[in-house]
C-alpha cells in the first residue's frame, strides 16, 4: 500500500512526489526537520514540534515556515494512512532551489510531510561513545537542521560496533547527547541531563521527562557516563530507553529504580494528554 506523502500543499503517491534537483536541503543540508510520534493512528506532542520546527528555521535564518499548511499536511497525511498502533511523522522544510553553491535562492521553500509504521526499540540500549565531538559553539548547535552528515557517520560507526546509538561529547569534553537521542544519567543517586549549552537539542522528551520525572540539567564530563549508576536515552521514537552498556562497561542496571519510575511516569503522563 502507498502511504499518500504531502509535497507544498499537495497530497500525493510517493512515486509521484517529486523535489527539484537543486534543492538546497539536498545539496547543501540547508533545511530543518522534525520527527512526530503516531500513536494510535494520532500524533503526540505536535504543538511543541511545530514550535521547534519554527524555532529550528529561525536559528538557521530560512523564511518563516507556513506551519498552518504543514498541520494541515500532517493532518491529512494521518487521514489517508492506516491508525498505526506506532507510527513516525517526518516534516522537512528546506530553503528550496538554489544556485550549486552556499548562496541561497529565490524561487520559493519547499515543505514536506511524510508518515510511515515505526518498529519500537529494544528494551535496552547499547551505546558506544564516539571519538568526534559535537561543537557547542557552532552556528547550528541545538538546531534540528538537515545537516545530519556527522550523525549519519557517529551512528555507522556505533552500529559497526554492535551498539545501537552514538553518544557525543562536546569541545569541552563534557557529556551532550546521541545522534537522534538525549541522555540522562544518575549519578550518586541524583538524575542530570547535559543543559542546552552543551550543544545538545531541546529534545521535546527531555523537556517532558524533566517536566514529569524530575531531573535536573547540569553538565558532566564524558567519562560521568562510564560510572552512572543508571543512563538512559530519550527521544520521541523511543520515550525512556534505559542504557545497558556504554562501549564496553556495563552499568549496574538497565533499568535501575530511576529509569523504571522515569518509565512509567512517561508511559502514564503521556498517555493522559496527546498534545502536551
Ligand atoms: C540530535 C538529536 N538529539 C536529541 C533528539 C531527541 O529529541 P526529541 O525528544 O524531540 O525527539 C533528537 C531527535 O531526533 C535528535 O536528532
Amino acid at each position: 500500500m502507498n502511504i499518500p506523502v504531502w509535497v507544498n500543499g499537495e497530497l500525493i503517491d510517493p512515486a509521484q512526489a517529486t523535489v527539484s534537483v537543486f534543492d538546497h536541503g539536498l545539496m547543501v543540508g540547508d533545511g530543518v526537520f522534525e520527527t512526530i510520534k503516531i500513536v494510535n493512528g494520532r500524533s503526540f506532542a505536535l504543538t511543541r514540534h511545530l514550535d521547534r520546527l519554527r524555532l529550528s528555521a529561525r536559528r538557521m535564518d530560512l523564511p518563516e515556515p507556513d506551519i498552518e499548511a504543514i498541520a494541515d499536511g500532517v493532518a491529512r497525511c494521518l487521514e489517508a494512512a492506516p491508525a498505526w498502533e506506532l507510527g513516525r511523522i517526518r516534516i522537512t522544510y528546506t530553503s528550496g532551489p538554489g544556485p550549486l553553491g552556499s548562496d541561497r535562492g529565490d524561487q520559493g521553500t519547499t515543505s514536506i510531510v511524510i508518515v510511515d509504521e515505526q518498529k519500537p526499540f529494544p528494551a535496552t540500549a547499547s551505546v558506544a561513545v564516539v571519538p568526534w565531538p559535537r561543537n557547542e559553539r557552532g552556528a547550528l548547535a541545538g538546531v534540528k537542521s538537515t545537516s545530519y552528515g556527522d550523525n549519519a557517520k557517529a551512528l555507522l560507526h556505533a552500529k559497526k560496533r554492535g551498539a545501537g546509538e552514538a553518544i557525543f561529547g562536546n569541545l569541552a569534553g563534557r557529556l551532550c547527547e546521541g545522534t537522534g537521542s538525549n541522555i540522562f544519567v544518575v549519578l550518586d543517586g541524583r538524575l542530570v541531563t547535559p543543559t542546552l549549552e552543551s550543544g545538545c537539542l531541546a529534545g521535546v522528551t527531555r523537556a517532558l521527562v524533566l517536566e514529569w520525572c524530575g531531573g535536573e540539567e547540569a553538565d558532566v564530563p564524558l567519562s560521568a557516563l562510564y560510572e552512572a549508576e543508571e543512563a538512559f536515552l530519550t527521544s520521541t521514537t523511543r520515550d525512556v530507553q534505559p542504557i545497558g552498556l556504554v562501549d564496553d562497561t556495563e552499568l549496574p542496571a538497565a533499568p535501575g529504580p530511576v529509569t523504571t519510575k522515569a518509565m512509567r511516569v512517561f508511559a502514564e503522563r503521556s498517555a493522559g494528554d496527546l498534545d502536551p
